[in-house]
């Protein structure tokens, strides 16, 4: 078999494995059926027209199999007040998932469960044009009549298989811990090249930054390695939070995937969880010391965590290495009940002294004020190298360890929630100590001792 029958051999065989049966779809009609009447009832009662719309993949028959995700939203007209849309809304979504719970985007929205299917009840505004939108859900109605203007069952299979694929890679969501390819952004995609294998051979070629505007709408410009014009809205590039890393892997996996065609590209490798031995020997035979931060998990959601995870990791990071503790790599990992930070440093320890390079000598004023403050301390010095001022002074933290359990890790910039989870205590693991963090983060850290071109 030639590469090309491969490629779409395996592309059949996904596809099949993908495509939501009969009886599948049929529950799924007859359950939006029923919550589209359900809503309209509970709508009744308010002195308000809305309308129901079903928007999101199970609206375009782009699920995957197995999804059971449906994203009702509730248009009501764009005179009525926040506070009473907001109001309306939960109202409804309340009334129409009585076992429901709020969550909160731009909005409060009820998700809830009906007939085994997971319901997201979404009010918005019913504007005439996705420009004049007053939050980005008022967005999403239009998404939905674009696309389903476009959508073919051909290229809605292809759009599945594409979703697979990048599950299988882990590029797959536009959540911000992901930071990867949303549904939207993916069916745009995938139209744009006429399938998915369109897209696959395109992707392998990009040069970022790559560029789409489907809609011919040629202004704003933005500075992502992905641009996709929003059809619906010139202002908004679609790919607006996709990482520099996902596009990468994408192109990575697209060269691997053309190259040697094969199914198991489109799941997500399977790791065994590391034992806290294997953990411990992982980081012997490296070489280096492992540094890890455990604090309580903010009650937070995660597009909340995850931004402040990165930030926090990063001013820590920063600052072990502007004290000489140099890093080779760093993660972070997070449960239910937990937050772990992990700095792999490969310089644990430094002298009881540090260097400080002070001015010129010729450069007077600030050569001698330099000088008389060290003169009489008890840093080393000052003596001249070449025609600068130094002094060999005390350092302040001669371990990493002992820098990351002073107060002055406060002093790092943190993100805002993990700041006041570490105020209210932390532990700090060296060393053997962070293979115990095998018992709830084996795989965490079996991925992170086996890294790979996958998320
Ligand atoms: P979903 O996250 O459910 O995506 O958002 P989806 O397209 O249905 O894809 P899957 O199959 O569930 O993964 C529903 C709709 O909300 C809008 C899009 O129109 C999307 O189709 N949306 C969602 C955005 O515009 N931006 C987002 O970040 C998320
Ligand atoms: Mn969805």
């Amino acid at each position: 078999m030639s590469e090309e029958d491969r490629f779409d051999a395996v592309v059949t065989s996904v596809a099949g494995r993908v495509e939501p049966d009969a009886p599948e779809r049929q529950a799924m009609e007859e359950a939006v059926e029923r919550l589209t009447e359900r809503t309209r009832d509970a709508l009744s009662e308010f002195p308000v027209d809305a309308e129901v719309m079903q928007v999101g993949s199970t609206a375009r028959g782009t699920w995957l199999a197995g999804e059971r995700d449906i994203d009702l939203f509730v248009c009501f007209p764009p005179s009525l007040d926040t506070d009473e849309l907001e109001r309306y809304g939960l109202d409804v979504g309340h009334s129409v998932l009585p076992d429901g719970r709020e969550e909160f985007a731009e909005h409060p929205y009820v998700v809830g469960e009906l007939d085994g299917f997971d319901v997201d009840l979404v009010p918005c505004y019913a504007v005439d044009a996705a420009s004049e939108i007053q939050s980005s859900v008022d967005r999403t109605p239009f998404h939905t009549i674009y696309l389903r203007k476009r959508m073919t069952p051909a290229l809605a299979s292809d759009v599945r298989v594409c979703k697979q694929f990048m599950r299988g890679i882990g590029v797959y969501g536009s959540d911000l811990r992901t930071k990867g390819f949303s549904g939207y952004l993916t069916e745009l995609l995938v139209l744009e090249h006429d399938g998915f294998r369109g897209l696959v051979e395109a992707a392998a070629d990009w040069n970022p930054p790559v560029r789409f505007d489907p809609a011919d709408h040629g202004t704003a410009s933005f500075a992502d390695p992905v641009v996709v014009i929003d059809p619906t809205d010139p202002e908004r590039n679609v790919a607006a939070v996709l990482s520099r890393e996902n596009v990468a892997r994408f192109q990575h996996f697209a060269r691997e995937l053309l190259a040697d065609p094969r199914e198991e590209l489109f799941s997500p490798a399977e790791v065994d969880p590391l034992s806290a031995a294997e953990v411990q020997e992982g980081f012997v035979a490296r070489g280096t010391t492992p540094l890890a931060l455990r604090v309580s998990r903010p009650d937070i959601v995660e597009d909340q965590l995850w931004p402040q995870l990165e930030r926090s990791r990063e001013g820590i990071a920063d600052e072990l290495v502007r004290r000489g503790f140099d890093i080779f790599r760093t993660d972070a990992f997070a449960d239910d009940e937990e937050v772990v930070l992990l700095f792999e440093l490969a310089v644990a320890e430094r002298p009881a002294i540090e260097r400080h390079t002070g001015p010129p000598v010729h450069v007077q004023a600030h050569a001698r004020r330099f000088y008389e403050g060290y003169a009489d301390g008890d840093a080393y010095g000052p003596f001249i190298e070449d025609d600068r001022y130094v002094v060999e002074r005390e350092r302040e933290f001669t371990t990493a360890k002992s820098f990351v359990e002073s107060d002055a890790l406060l002093d790092v910039a943190l993100g805002v929630h993990i700041e006041s989870a570490i105020e209210d205590g932390y532990e700090v693991l060296a060393g053997d100590e962070v293979a115990t963090l095998a018992e709830r983060f084996g795989h965490e850290l079996a991925h992170y001792l086996s890294p790979s071109a996958r998320a």
